[in-house]
């Protein structure tokens, strides 16, 4: 059987076809924009993910389909499962007074007990409210709600559904249980039949892409580390049971495979940061990487503090910026580019520095996501984090775990582990550079003192 993966991600959908043992059969990527009506808001429009799904799967075999996608994005239904209004989407950053008077309802130490989480302005449960607030029409024409790609799932498959790991993401989850919480909804006046029913990833074929990426990247168990240079940036540690940090720094969700959690810090903008500087130097990426090699380690002093669309981990921030700081005339467009690059990088190190706080002792990472294109960049990265990073044979890492979620479901494989230990394999490791990780001890410190320094 053909397993096909769909990952409805923030820049496009990716889709790849795999064998039963894990070849790459065939792979699609169609694009869509991300609309930003107003500073700090980011949506899309269903209909776009819907449309590249599509597309992705015409130039693919047929097969059993698994779905990961963008998590904690709000799509909201109403009679004739209409779409009522553009998605709000993971990175949106409107809903600071909904995450307040979410802590205020449900009580913030309660909150962290059953969520593993605080509210945080990108997750789901706050857009419902904000919704409420701000455009009480559309909220009173909703009868449904579904994440991104469950709504592609739905729109392909007619089934309304979510996954434990995807669900966790909405703050309306009893993470510990893995179900709805009846206590939260409660507090929060949300109707519980708006909300699809609730599976394990391995039993409906499907997670946010985070799990999903880890799955990929053969993270089934507590050990190596998932790093993703995605639009966000993650670092995420399986854990040995549910365990939430009493001041819920990083985010303990459910993984995709049954009975396990895992943590995770995400910063908002990692290849978004790519993204972003590239369109503004005006350049390809092949050649800002070979002006960027030619610079040293620190950038002879340059520093970028990634906070172009505030921030998450580990500064809760809606409002926090990015900048430059430490220019000279000496720095060109790769002096720029190394130092986006290693800015990004320290910023994955925060989130490391608090996964060791919860004893995750990481001795490799996998890296996955675009930015693991780029030589330079893992490098840079498996040099700030001072940890070997290992590309597995497809660094597909989403579509690539939602195709081994697929195959599960399917009875293809037995289990999530039995999935990993046939179809993931490691092509590559990175080792850390000893006289980088020198340079980037120091810069890390300073880039540290950036951020209450930029403080708004
Ligand atoms: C995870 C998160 C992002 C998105 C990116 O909490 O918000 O990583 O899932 O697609």
């Amino acid at each position: 059987m053909t397993l096909i993966g769909l990952d409805v991600g923030t820049s496009g959908v990716k889709a790849i076809a795999l064998s039963e043992t894990g070849e790459v059969l065939a792979t699609a990527e169609e694009h869509y924009p991300l609309s930003t009506p107003r500073p700090g808001w980011a949506e899309q429009d269903p209909e776009d993910w819907w449309r590249a799904a599509q597309a992705c799967l015409a130039r693919l075999p047929e097969g059993e389909v698994g779905f990961a996608g963008q998590m904690h994005g709000l799509v909201v239904l109403g009679e004739d499962d209409r779409v009522l209004r553009p998605a709000i989407l993971w990175n949106d950053q409107r809903t600071a007074e909904e995450c307040a008077e979410i802590e205020r309802r449900v009580g913030l130490e309660r909150l962290i007990e059953l969520t593993g989480n605080r509210a945080l302005t990108g997750f789901t449960a706050p857009k419902l409210l904000w919704l409420r607030a701000h455009e009480p029409e559309t909220y009173a024409a909703i009868r449904h709600l579904l994440l991104p790609k469950d709504y592609v799932r739905f729109r392909l498959t007619g089934e309304r559904a979510i996954d434990a790991a995807d669900a966790s993401g909405t703050l309306l989850f009893d993470v510990a249980r893995r179900r709805f919480s009846p206590e939260v909804c409660d507090a929060l006046d949300v109707p519980a039949e708006w909300l699809p029913p609730a599976y394990e990833s391995t039993a409906i074929g499907g997670a946010g892409d985070q799990a999903a990426a880890a799955l990929g990247a053969g993270i089934d168990a507590p050990g190596p580390v998932s790093v993703v240079l995605g639009t966000s940036g993650v670092v995420f540690a399986v854990l040995p049971g549910y365990a939430p940090d009493a001041q819920a720094r990083v985010h303990v969700f459910c993984h995709a495979v049954p009975g396990t959690w895992h943590a995770m810090g995400v910063m908002l903008s990692a290849a978004g940061s790519a993204a972003w500087l590239r369109q503004v130097l005006g350049a390809e990426l092949g050649v800002l990487d070979a002006e960027a090699a030619a610079w040293p380690p620190g950038s002879e002093g340059l520093l970028f503090a990634p906070y172009l669309a505030g921030e998450r981990t580990p500064h809760a921030d809606p409002d926090a910026r990015g900048a430059f700081t430490g220019l000279s005339v000496r720095h060109d467009r790769g002096a720029l580019w190394r130092a986006m690059l290693e800015g990004v990088a320290f910023g994955l190190r925060d989130s490391l520095e608090l996964l060791r706080e919860l004893d995750a002792r990481p001795e490799v990472g996998r890296v996955s996501g675009g930015g693991a294109r780029s030589e330079l960049w893992v490098k840079i990265v498996a040099s700030v984090l001072d940890l070997p990073l290992e590309h597995t044979e497809s660094d597909e890492g989403s579509a690539f775990g939602a195709a081994l979620l697929a195959g599960v479901r399917a009875g293809v494989f037995a289990d999530a582990h039995e999935a990993v230990a046939r179809c993931v394999r490691v092509r590559e490791r990175i080792e850390p550079d000893p006289a980088w990780t020198a340079v980037y001890e120091e810069a890390y410190a300073r880039y540290r003192a950036l951020y209450p320094a930029l403080k708004r």
